[in-house]
């Protein structure tokens, strides 16, 4: 069936592998990218697919109601996906108003824009998705005590960008609950692969190991985190997406709990490996450096429910996962070097100069 989708924040790390897969995936299908290229959106993320005749960019701010509603009128949206947000902890406690702004008033604005576009149609939500993806960190923090993450945990949220975060998921489940807006919310683990942006803690240290420069491990590197490789969580998104149920919420994660110091360390062990460089000789960059603030100590995320109702499972061991990204990074300098000194950008001015 052909349908025309709209895709917010594929010029990022996770959209640019869904805009991709979906691409591929349903020449049936006119696939719409709506990114605002804040410093995390590259189109050169898009590459392969940017002259597909079923892709389509718009650069336009999901803040930007009147713009969205534009969208929505002239490409005639089906169903959304939307991935547009602010995604570092980090920027997220120095600057928390962008937070604000982007996740959650922006999310807003999308649903909003959805539902005028949707509410003017004869058929109104037939057939219509508006499916949210959230993160695991909305449920706050766990101990070690082998205690999972369900779609039961309640909301506690810890940084500014957690906090964005749980509030539009629940602008999103509002706008179900008030309108009948047919919505999904994924809450999904920490991802990793190509394309990951280098603030993030594993791009950014394969990048350091390549250039010898210091890995700083907040606190004592005891935190853990569960580690999902992008391509599944691209999968069951698709899956998700046409056929998850509405009003769901559905968790995503691979039961791949690592603590950062041993993670750290296999990243250590794969570069030197890939590099050709002897066993052990980047130990030495590893610095333990002041803890991030209100830094959650464990997530783990329990994925059964995604597994028992639509059969997906994570397709990658971690070990194969790893040696692919590091071996992506090490392959794919030129993209590393561009992103680090900014040339996305020059790359977009040349890009539009054909629009
Ligand atoms: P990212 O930072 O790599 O990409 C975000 C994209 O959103 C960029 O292309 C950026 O230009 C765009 N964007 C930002 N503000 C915008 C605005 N105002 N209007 C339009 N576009 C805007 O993020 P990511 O890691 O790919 O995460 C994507 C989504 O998945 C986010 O919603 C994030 O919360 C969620 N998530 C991420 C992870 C993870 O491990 N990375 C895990 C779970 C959930
Ligand atoms: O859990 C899902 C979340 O995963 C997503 O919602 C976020 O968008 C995504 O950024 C990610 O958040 P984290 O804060 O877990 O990811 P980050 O890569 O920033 O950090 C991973 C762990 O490594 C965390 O415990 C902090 C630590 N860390 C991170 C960096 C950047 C370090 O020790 N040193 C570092 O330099």
């Amino acid at each position: 069936m052909k349908k025309n989708i709209l895709i917010t924040g594929g010029a990022g790390f996770i959209g640019s592998h869904v805009v991709r897969l979906l691409v591929s995936k349903y020449p049936n299908y006119q696939v719409i990218n709506l990114d605002k290229l804040t410093y995390a959106g590259n189109l050169a993320n898009l590459k392969d697919v940017e002259n597909a005749s079923n892709y389509k960019f718009v650069k336009v701010d999901i803040c930007d109601f009147d713009e969205l509603l534009n969208v929505f009128k002239q490409y005639e949206i089906d169903g959304v996906i939307h991935l547009a947000a602010e995604s570092h902890v980090d920027r997220s406690i120095k600057d928390p108003f962008t937070f604000a702004r982007t996740n959650v008033l922006g999310t807003l604005s999308l649903l909003q824009a959805a539902k005028v576009y949707w509410e003017s149609l004869p058929e109104k939500y037939a057939e219509k998705r508006f499916y949210h993806i959230s993160t695991d960190e909305v449920y706050g923090t766990l101990d070690f005590d082998g205690t999972l993450f369900t779609e039961q945990t309640k909301y506690d949220p810890h940084s500014p960008y957690s906090a964005s975060k749980a509030s539009s998921d629940h602008f999103v489940r509002a706008y179900h609950d008030t309108y009948g807006m047919p919505t999904i919310v994924t809450n999904c683990s920490n991802n990793y692969g190509p394309y990951q942006f280098p603030e993030k803690l594993i791009p950014l240290f394969i990048n350091n190991i390549r250039y010898g420069k210091s890995l700083p491990v907040y606190g004592k590197g005891e935190n853990v985190r569960d580690w999902l490789f992008v391509e599944d969580h691209a999968r069951a998104i698709d899956l998700i997406f046409h056929q998850g149920k509405v009003a769901e919420t559905y968790n995503i994660g691979g039961f791949n709990e690592w603590k950062n110091i041993d993670l750290i360390k296999i990243i250590i062990k794969t570069v030197d490996k890939l590099l050709g460089h002897p066993e052990g000789c980047s130990d030495h960059l590893i610095t333990y450096v002041t803890d991030r603030a209100g830094h959650d100590l464990r997530y783990a995320i329990d994925s059964t429910k995604l597994k028992n109702e639509l059969g997906w499972e994570p397709s990658l061991q971690f070990e194969e996962g790893i040696e692919k990204t590091v071996r992506w990074y090490l392959d794919n300098q030129d993209w590393m070097d561009n992103v680090v000194n900014g040339g996305y950008e020059k790359y977009y001015e040349e890009m539009c100069k054909n629009w």
